[in-house]
C-alpha cells in the first residue's frame, strides 16, 4: 500500500463509528473504510433529511454493513431487509464478467478461498443466517421477522415476494453483473426522493461497472455521485 493509500485509510479510520471500526477490527465486513465512511455519511444524510422508505442490502455476507444499515432503519422508524444466499456466491454467469471475476470464483468454488485475517471464508459456513443473526442483535437491530429481516435465497427469487414500496437506501454488494443490475432495475423504481443507492463494487469488478453504467444510460433520471463507492440517486 502507497504512503497516500495508507494516509487515506487512517483519516477514513478516524471517522468510523465505533460499530463500523469493531465490524472492521472483527473481520466482519469486507469494505474498506473509506467506503464505510461513506455508508454513514449516507445514512446520516437520510436521517436528517427524513427520506422514507425501507433500508435494504443486497449481499450480507458476514453482516458488517448490515450491522451499520440495520440500526440507521430502527433510528428511522423504517424497515430493515438484507438478502443473501447465505452459503457459496453464486458464479458470474455474464460475458460482461471479467476475467478477475472469474478467476476469484475458481478460487471459491474450488473450495480454496481464505477469509478475511485467515478465518474460514464466509461463503464455506453452514452457520452464516445465523451468525449474522447474532450481529445484528448485538448492535441493537435483533432480526424480528418484521422492521429486521434477512433473506435467504437468490435475489432473483426473494425480490418478487417482498412487496417492497418504497426505498430509502440500498446497499448493493454482489459482485458480478447480473446481479447488479438486476437489483438496480428492482430498486430505483422504488427510490425516494432524496433516496440512495450505494455501489460497492464499481471499482473492483468489471461486470458491476458494465451494469451500473448501462443502467445509468438507460434511465437518465438517475445520476452516478463518484467515489470508492459511488451514490446512485434521483436528479
Ligand atoms: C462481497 S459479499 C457482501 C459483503 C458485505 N456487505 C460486507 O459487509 O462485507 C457479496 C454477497 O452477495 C451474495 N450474493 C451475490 N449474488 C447473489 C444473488 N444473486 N443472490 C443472493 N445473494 C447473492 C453473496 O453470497 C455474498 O454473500
Amino acid at each position: 500500500m502507497s504512503i497516500r493509500d495508507r494516509i487515506v485509510r487512517r483519516w477514513a479510520t478516524l471517522r468510523l463509528s465505533p460499530t463500523a471500526r469493531r465490524m472492521r477490527r472483527e473481520g466482519l465486513t469486507y469494505l474498506r473504510p473509506v467506503k464505510l465512511m461513506r455508508i454513514e455519511a449516507a445514512l446520516r444524510r437520510l436521517k436528517k433529511r427524513r427520506v422514507a422508505g425501507d433500508y435494504l442490502e443486497f449481499g450480507v455476507a458476514l453482516g458488517g454493513t448490515a450491522a451499520l444499515i440495520a440500526p440507521a432503519a430502527r433510528r428511522a422508524d423504517a424497515t430493515f431487509v438484507g438478502l443473501d444466499v447465505f452459503s457459496t456466491i453464486p458464479p458470474p454467469t455474464s460475458e460482461y464478467d471479467d476475467a478477475k471475476s472469474r478467476e476469484r470464483y475458481a478460487v471459491i468454488a474450488a473450495g480454496a478461498a481464505t477469509g478475511i485475517g485467515g478465518e474460514t471464508y464466509y461463503g464455506y459456513r453452514d452457520d452464516l443466517l445465523d451468525h449474522v443473526e447474532h450481529v445484528l442483535a448485538d448492535v441493537g437491530a435483533p432480526v424480528d421477522g418484521t422492521n429486521v429481516r434477512l433473506e435467504k435465497g437468490l435475489f432473483e427469487d426473494s425480490w418478487p415476494t417482498l412487496h417492497v414500496d418504497r426505498v430509502a437506501f440500498a446497499h448493493i454488494d454482489c459482485d458480478w453483473h447480473d446481479p447488479v443490475r438486476y437489483c438496480l432495475d428492482a430498486v430505483a423504481p422504488k427510490l425516494s426522493d432524496g433516496g440512495l443507492i450505494v455501489i460497492d463494487d464499481y471499482h473492483d469488478y468489471a461486470g458491476c461497472r458494465i451494469a451500473v453504467d448501462a443502467f445509468l444510460a438507460e434511465n437518465p433520471g438517475f445520476r452516478m455521485v463518484p467515489g470508492a463507492n459511488p451514490l446512485i440517486e434521483r436528479r
